[in-house]
């Protein structure tokens, strides 16, 4: 099982997200001894679904379109790199106040009936076999984990409905101060939940 990094920053230089996810994922990689799979979604953005193809892909439909065929293949592909991984890295700038458009592409690709989740008697459950995710939030002046963030609750909301066992929120907000405090402080953060998991494992031995 792999660690899956997702990127989705505009700024490929000099943003928080992505300093820290690339921190996180180093990290991972070490004390899990296992590989990381990247996916950025900036440098490689998908496509946009129209509406027909994105109502059969969401159900999990057949569709003779052409379009559809492509969009099934990426979404396979997508839904393939989640079911390898046992730890989600979800780095997210905030704009204006939610995820970039980008991040929320991806999650319209894998969120899928019979794949991802399914509805059972007691209502949603998640299919995939994903230990932890750990979302990195940043933002600028709207404090993590206030009535103006809707990323950090959205993206745990996902994390819950596609059967991730375990959130991890880090905040890397105030992007209008010092960039070198919030990227300290996050690492304070990753270390410290780093080291929850090294005590668990040991427990669990
Ligand atoms: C288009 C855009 C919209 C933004 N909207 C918000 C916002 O609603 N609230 C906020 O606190 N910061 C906002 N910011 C600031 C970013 O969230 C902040 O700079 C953050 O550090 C960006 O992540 P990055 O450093 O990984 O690029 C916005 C920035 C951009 C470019």
């Amino acid at each position: 099982m792999s660690v899956l990094k997702i990127d989705s920053s505009a700024r490929l230089q000099d943003s928080n997200s992505r300093t820290i996810s690339q921190y996180l994922t180093e990290k991972l990689a070490e004390q899990l001894d296992t590989q990381v799979v990247s996916r950025d979604l900036v440098k490689q953005p998908l496509p946009l679904i129209n509406a027909a193809d994105m109502m059969n892909l969401h159900a999990s439909n057949d569709s003779d379109s052409e379009t559809f065929a492509q969009h099934l293949t990426l979404s396979n592909t997508l839904i393939q790199e989640l079911m390898d991984t046992d730890t989600l890295v979800l780095a997210a700038p905030m704009y204006n106040f939610g995820v970039p458009a980008v991040l929320k592409q991806w999650i319209d690709y894998v969120c899928r009936a019979g794949l991802t989740f399914k509805y059972g008697e007691q209502g949603p459950v998640g299919l995939t076999n994903i230990k932890r995710a750990f979302i990195i939030t940043a933002s600028g002046g709207a404090p993590v984990g206030s009535s103006m963030d809707f990323v950090s609750p959205y993206l745990a909301q996902i994390c819950n409905f596609i059967g991730v066992q375990e959130i991890i929120q880090i905040d890397a907000s105030g992007s209008k101060g010092d960039p070198q405090t919030i990227i300290a402080d996050a690492k304070l953060q990753i270390d410290q939940a780093l080291s929850n998991l090294n005590s668990e494992a040991v427990v669990g031995a």
